[in-house]
């Protein structure tokens, strides 16, 4: 089977999912409609049925080594509605890789019971290393990733797309709209996954919002200086506010580098407050991947304007 080995297509069918470059937009769109199909279908017994019955037989095993618990869910979730199985393997301390079995290994094995490895891992490049994996060997299996150390979320970032495609569907769509992406830049995988999906929609602009030492990389930066007609940057969330057609909240992501220290007056700078939310357009939409931190109190959660439950 002759798999494109730089965007794990074949024959324009994704087999694998590992990065948001993978995605063109008449892809985006075709899942888009995908998902909305599925959503009506789930409203009715004949429909719910349908789905129940599009992958019976078929089994997944969640590889979940780094925390999560929306991702997990959902796709628990998403198998269920499909009538996939599921299994689980959510601590490398209870898997044979504590007898020293390397990653690649264990990886093969999980191929021998399952059709789809959904991967949650600490370290970048693992998801696209396995594809890459099964592609040489010929096993004819499929690789999802679901958070791969700073570099990549594909999937938060689908969702995110999609509930922007769906809040802006009867305004014009995503393209021309002002996008603010807020807090932590640097180490937010879902942004940088999310950067690369909003390059395939037309006259789209960024602002950034974040501590100096939580912007953008110097790669993404580049991508989005080459693709979006502005980019503006700060580090104070007031500069921008009422431009935004959407402000995406990130968490400060300690879990990676707690060396890098971010003071309380950092986080203060960006953080939404009922006064600062008062700034923005009134159709404008609050998104966040969550978790969250205290970059958003819960009594916005009652904001018309927010969106991050619906992300969910
Ligand atoms: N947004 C997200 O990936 O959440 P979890 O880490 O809880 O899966």
């Amino acid at each position: 089977m002759a798999i494109d080995r730089t965007n794990f297509t074949y024959r324009g069918r994704l087999v694998h999912l590992v990065h948001t470059r993978q995605f063109v937009r008449p892809l985006l769109e075709d899942m888009f409609d995908v998902a909305d199909a599925a959503r009506r279908l789930n409203t009715s017994r004949p429909g719910a049925t349908y789905l129940k019955e599009s992958l019976v037989g078929r089994r997944a095993l969640l590889y979940f080594v780094q925390p999560s618990t929306r991702t997990f869910l959902s796709f628990q979730a998403a198998a269920s509605l499909l009538g996939m199985s599921t299994a689980e393997v959510r601590s490398r301390e209870i898997s044979s890789e504590m007898k020293g079995e390397s990653p690649l290994d264990s990886l093969r094995t999980f191929a021998m019971y399952h059709d789809l490895i959904i991967i949650r891992y600490p370290e970048p490049g693992f998801s696209e290393q396995c594809a890459g994996f099964f592609v040489d060997h010929d096993l004819r299996r499929h690789v999802i990733n679901g958070g791969s150390g700073k570099d990549d979320h594909p999937t938060q970032a689908l969702l995110d797309m999609y509930t922007l495609h769906r809040e802006f569907y009867s305004r014009g769509g995503v393209d021309g709209k002002r996008i603010l992406l807020v807090g932590d830049l640097a180490r937010g995988r879902a942004v940088r996954s999310l950067v690369h999906l909003l390059t395939r929609y037309e006259g789209v602009r960024i602002d950034l919002v974040s501590p100096p030492q939580l912007r953008l990389a110097d790669d993404l930066m580049e991508v989005s200086r080459k693709t979006f007609e502005d980019v503006r940057e700060s580090e104070e969330i007031e500069d921008f506010l009422a431009d935004a057609d959407a402000v995406y909240m990130t968490r400060v992501q300690s879990e990676y580098e707690p060396h890098i220290e971010v003071s309380e007056s950092a986080i203060e700078s960006y953080g939404l407050t009922e006064d600062r939310v008062a700034m923005m357009k009134a159709d404008s939409v609050i998104m966040h991947p969550l978790p969250r931190r205290n970059e958003i109190p819960i009594t916005l959660d009652r904001d018309p304007r927010s969106r991050y439950w619906e992300q969910v």
